[in-house]
């Protein structure tokens, strides 16, 4: 059953903190990644139940190539391990999957994968999951805003309806964990009117309970919108 009390259709998450939780734990960092992604499923779980429509996560950003390479095949190697493990999943919950930012630009065995997993859940209506892969808001507003220009107009409805997310709901709550404080280049021009929620918990450990916690502050919040 859906129980939505909290409002909230669309919420964002940037998943930080999985080096550190293996750092913590006198681990590599692909197993800090690894629980990241078992982070990933359990959160989207709760999502479909907690009656959110939309959840957008930042999984590899245009910044992420600057690691090294070691790292960035390991990212992609659990990107594709978990479309392939978890699409029965996302059939059996009714998850639709979507990923945004310039992933077509990515290996082609990636692209296909991800191409098969779309086409896959296409169907589906109770969860979107947006994964930003090779994401980042500059380049994704400079591709908006080129588009727009193309049409003959750069309006702010025309550039909302070029961006990644113009199929989506309305941003209305952006969670970052490991205690950083900033956006990194993610949904910026969708965080203009989104409530910022940050929490010391590093990704790994970020539960359902995490995530209702959360829910329960946003229904608290009072969105103005630049109004009284
Ligand atoms: C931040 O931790 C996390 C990432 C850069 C990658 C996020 C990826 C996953 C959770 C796994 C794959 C995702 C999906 C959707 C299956 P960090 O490495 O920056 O941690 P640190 O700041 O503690 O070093």
């Amino acid at each position: 059953m859906t129980v939505s009390h909290h409002g909230a259709r669309h919420v964002a998450i940037i998943m930080d903190g999985n080096g550190r939780w293996a750092k913590k734990r006198l681990l590599p960092r692909l197993a800090g990644h690894k629980a990241g992604v078992e982070a990933v499923r359990n959160i989207v779980r709760a999502a479909g139940d907690l009656g959110i429509e939309a959840m957008t996560l930042y999984a590899f950003s245009s910044e992420n190539w600057k690691r090294p390479e070691e790292e960035v095949s390991d990212l992609m190697g659990l990107m594709k391990r978990f479309i392939l493990s978890d699409l029965d999943e996302f059939a059996a919950n009714d998850v639709k999957l979507k990923v945004i930012g310039n992933w077509r630009a990515l290996a082609p065995d990636v692209v296909a994968l991800i191409d098969n997993a779309i086409e896959r859940t296409a169907g589906n209506k109770r969860t979107t999951l947006a994964v930003a892969l090779n994401y980042g808001a500059q380049d994704e507003l400079v591709r908006a805003a080129t588009a727009a220009a193309a049409a003959g107009e750069i309006t702010v409805e025309a550039i909302e309806a070029n961006l990644d997310t113009a199929d989506m709901p309305p941003l209305d709550l952006l969670i970052r964990t490991s205690g950083e404080v900033r956006l990194s280049n993610f949904l910026l021009w969708q965080s203009a009117y989104a409530e910022l929620y940050f929490t010391d918990k590093l990704w790994p450990d970020f539960k359902p309970a995490d995530l209702k916690a959360a829910l329960d502050q946003f229904a608290r919040r009072d969105r103005r919108y630049g109004g009284l």
